[in-house]
């Protein structure tokens, strides 16, 4: 396998696990949401161009001179602007990339609205969901990283819980990793749900004490 440096580590093996799911798809529709340095802009152009799709890419800074095809329209625009899609005149996705703002409610707003306008067996991608290269320590120890990419990571959870025969969900820990949501119905997500959590209830707290009284002295 070819050596990879820090930020390719970080990108491509999570932009490439993105490409096997997307590369066969005739005519593909992407919509992304963040362009920043264009690396998965990149990606999905070249998707575009060998399967005669087209992408339209929005960001709040312009990135609009970063690529030059015609299969590309950028629109400057936060992604909460939903009167942006008057902009766009095909608005059946198969795919749609979130990668702007990482915070968990923005997030699921973004994804409860566009999810209206993904196809059938279409897929929506949630970049930085893997808090593990931020935890103390790792290789990119960040408090606040570590904490959003496991409330993201939560946030995920909580909506699969509630539509588990709506979508189907994986994730991948490359890099700082990407969710992948397949739409299996054509109907509305339901509102996200808590999910009960025994870990940290008294039984398993005195179950815990118990266990650590009861190891055998070395
Ligand atoms: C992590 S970068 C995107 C990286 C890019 N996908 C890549 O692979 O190189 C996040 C981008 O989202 C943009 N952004 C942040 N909040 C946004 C919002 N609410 N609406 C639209 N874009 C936003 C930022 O300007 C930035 O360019």
């Amino acid at each position: 396998m070819k050596h990879l440096n820090h930020v390719d580590f970080l990108y491509y093996p999570k932009l490439d696990y993105i490409k096997n799911f997307i590369s066969n798809i005739k005519n593909i529709n992407i919509l992304e949401f963040g362009v920043m340095h264009g690396r998965s802009t990149k990606m999905f152009l070249e998707v575009c161009d060998n399967m005669d799709g087209t992408l339209t890419s929005i960001d709040i800074n312009d990135h609009s001179d970063l690529f030059k095809n015609e299969r590309w329209k950028f629109i400057k625009s936060r992604d909460d602007n939903f009167e942006l899609m008057d902009q766009i005149k095909n608005k059946s996705f198969d795919v749609i990339y979130i990668d702007s703002l990482h915070e968990p409610n923005h997030i699921k707003k973004i994804l409860y609205f566009y999810y209206d306008f993904l196809k059938l067996n279409g897929r929506i991608f949630i970049d930085d969901i893997n808090w593990l290269p931020y935890v103390k320590n790792s290789f990119k120890d960040n408090e606040y990283s570590e904490l959003i990419n496991r409330k993201t990571f939560s946030k995920i959870i909580e909506i699969y819980y509630a539509n588990l025969e709506n979508i189907q969900l994986e994730f991948n820990f490359n890099g700082t990793g990407n969710a992948n949501i397949l739409k299996l119905k054509d109907k509305k997500l339901n509102e996200a749900k808590k999910i009960e959590n025994r870990l940290f209830g008294l039984r398993n707290i005195i179950r815990n004490i118990l266990l650590i009284k009861r190891k055998p002295k070395m």
